[in-house]
């Protein structure tokens, strides 16, 4: 059956609408929070891949999480083709929905997505509201909302633990007020597939209107089902679907772009759903996020973990080499993973390399922060056989997503060895000021890390240290992560570089400067599961 949207217009009739909230629900859980230029790099790389509708933030939680929302807006909002760009609110907040309104208002399309709860438990001990008093923020929500953008979406929070006859009563009452879509989160991850078609099932046979509106599924990973519950929920008529790039998010997560994305192109055969993502970028977009958050995803990840395409029995490879079929459903290349990731050596020069960082996602580079890059990359060449992609974008993320830094690597030189006491010099760049200050340790990455504290006196407790190598041979870049904590307030930090110790500098840099940023910023309450 078509349907006609206010920002799609007339839907093709096997067409799912992908609602990406990496941005959103992702950036929330603990240690993936980014910055500006972090979000706005995010932005871009999933307005290339496709998606149709980008949640960019919640614009009401922070001065910062405003200004995100507002910037992308700008930037990508504005452009032909951008995806619906979406802010999210609380129902029953005013100053929530205009301050949604607000932020995506640059964007062509706009969407405002405001949420309430409506489970029988949720109404009683967080919101402390009677049912009927739900309904009616519902209806002055939707209302207000629909004053910014025609393209507006409520969401059930709790809604697959919501009574069936409430749930049938806010939805109409939203439909009423000017929702064009309707979400049904699984906000703690309890649904079982068959929950799914039973809640959209009943929706759209019982509530009025239901065939003019889209209805979507939001699903959440607690016990695993969260793609399964999405399949689920498509097949019973939901015809957008809420998910995040490696399926970050609260707790367990949400539910993975690309394995609901590539479920429907290798099951077409049985599904019949398409979606407009372009495949190919994903394993791009994937490794951009653990880029910026520092977490990678574990080998075995379907689609993008780095075992997914990987044979390592004798029968599996003699099987793939005649014929890749055998064990492969789906073909590496049509998710990204290719074999022609060696890139440039030392005799390359600036355009090929500025040339090289556009097919990597990186869009228009400034001048100085490209010369900076260049300048590693010549190092770096150097000291390195091969130069891969994930070297380029390890490098290039130190220089070019660090441009407002206040704290600068400058420079590191470490004495140690079994018998000296471990000692660093090192060289920093504040607010615009080189400074240095030597320290010893008890080993040469304490030493480093206790310049630092030299150098910019701060509290924060070192909660994390992890190295990992981003590509293979001794001659590999580490790159190393490190996750500070002030007051509560939890940041990861990424630095790479052939020297382990430098690519700790540079990862205790990061994260310190993270935390400045982040002190910056008003702490968001706990709003939302
Ligand atoms: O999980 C949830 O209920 C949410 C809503 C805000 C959509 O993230
Ligand atoms: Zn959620």
């Amino acid at each position: 059956m078509s349907i006609t949207h206010p920002s799609f217009g007339t839907l093709d009739d096997n067409r799912i609408i992908i609602f990406d909230t990496t941005l959103r629900d992702g950036e929330q859980s603990p240690g993936f929070s980014m910055n500006l230029q972090e979000k706005l790099r995010m932005a871009e790389a999933l307005a290339e891949l496709g998606v149709d509708v980008m949640e960019a933030g919640f614009p009401i939680a922070s001065p910062g999480d405003f200004e995100s929302v507002q910037a992308i807006a700008e930037s990508i909002g504005r452009r032909d083709n951008a995806p619906v760009i979406c802010g999210l609110a609380r129902t029953g907040g005013r100053d929530d929905i205009m301050r949604a309104g607000e932020a995506t208002r640059p964007a062509r399309r706009k969407r405002i997505h405001s949420f309430i709860s409506t489970s029988p438990l949720h109404m009683r001990v967080k919101l402390r509201m009677a049912p009927e008093a739900v309904l009616e923020a519902i209806v002055a929500g939707n209302t207000l909302a629909r004053q910014y953008t025609d393209d507006v979406e409520w969401s059930a929070e709790d809604g697959s633990r919501t009574e069936p006859d409430f749930l049938c009563r806010s939805v109409e009452a939203a439909i009423k007020a000017g929702a064009t879509t309707i979400n049904i989160p699984d906000t703690v991850g309890y649904s079982l597939p068959e929950d799914m078609a039973r809640i959209f099932t009943m929706l759209r046979e019982r509530v009025p209107g239901a065939e003019n509106v889209i209805f979507s599924a939001h699903n959440h990973n607690d016990l695993g089902l969260a793609v399964a519950n999405t399949i689920a929920a498509i097949r019973a008529g939901v015809r957008q679907v809420e998910c995040t790039i490696n399926g970050i998010g609260e707790r367990a997560g949400n539910a993975a772009l690309e394995e609901i994305v590539m479920a429907l192109r290798t099951r077409h055969d049985a599904l019949g759903w398409k979606s407009g993502i372009e495949t190919p970028k994903i394993l791009r977009t994937s490794k951009l996020l653990s880029t910026i958050t520092g977490f990678d995803v574990q080998p075995n990840k379907a689609i993008v973990g780095r075992n997914a395409f990987a044979h390592e029995s004798g029968i599996h490879q003699d099987g793939v080499l005649k014929d890749a079929a055998t064990y492969e459903i789906m073909t590496p290349e049509s998710v990204g993973w290719s074999n022609s990731s060696l890139v440039m050596g030392k005799h390359s020069g600036r355009a090929a390399f500025r040339d090289k960082l556009r097919a990597l996602g990186y869009g228009e580079i400034g001048d100085n922060q490209l010369n900076d890059a260049f300048r590693r990359f010549k190092d770096l060449a150097d000291r390195k056989k091969v130069v891969y992609d994930d070297d380029l974008v390890a490098l290039v993320d130190d220089e070019v997503m660090r441009g407002n830094d206040r704290i600068r690597f400058l420079s590191l030189d470490v004495h140690t060895g079994s018998k000296a006491k471990p000692r660093a010099e090192l060289e920093l760049e504040i607010d615009g000021v080189s400074r240095s200050a030597v320290a010893t340790g008890d080993g040469p990455v304490d030493a480093t890390f206790n310049a630092i504290r030299e150098l910019f006196a701060h509290e924060a407790i070192l909660r994390l240290y992890s190295v990992g190598a981003v590509t293979e041979g001794t001659d590999a870049q580490a790159r190393v992560t490190v996750r500070l904590e002030e007051n509560g307030k939890m940041v990861d930090g990424q630095g790479a570089d052939t020297d382990t110790i430098v690519a700790s500098a540079r990862a205790y840099v990061h994260a310190l400067n993270k935390l400045l940023v982040k002190r910056a910023r008003t702490a968001p309450q706990a709003l939302i599961a």
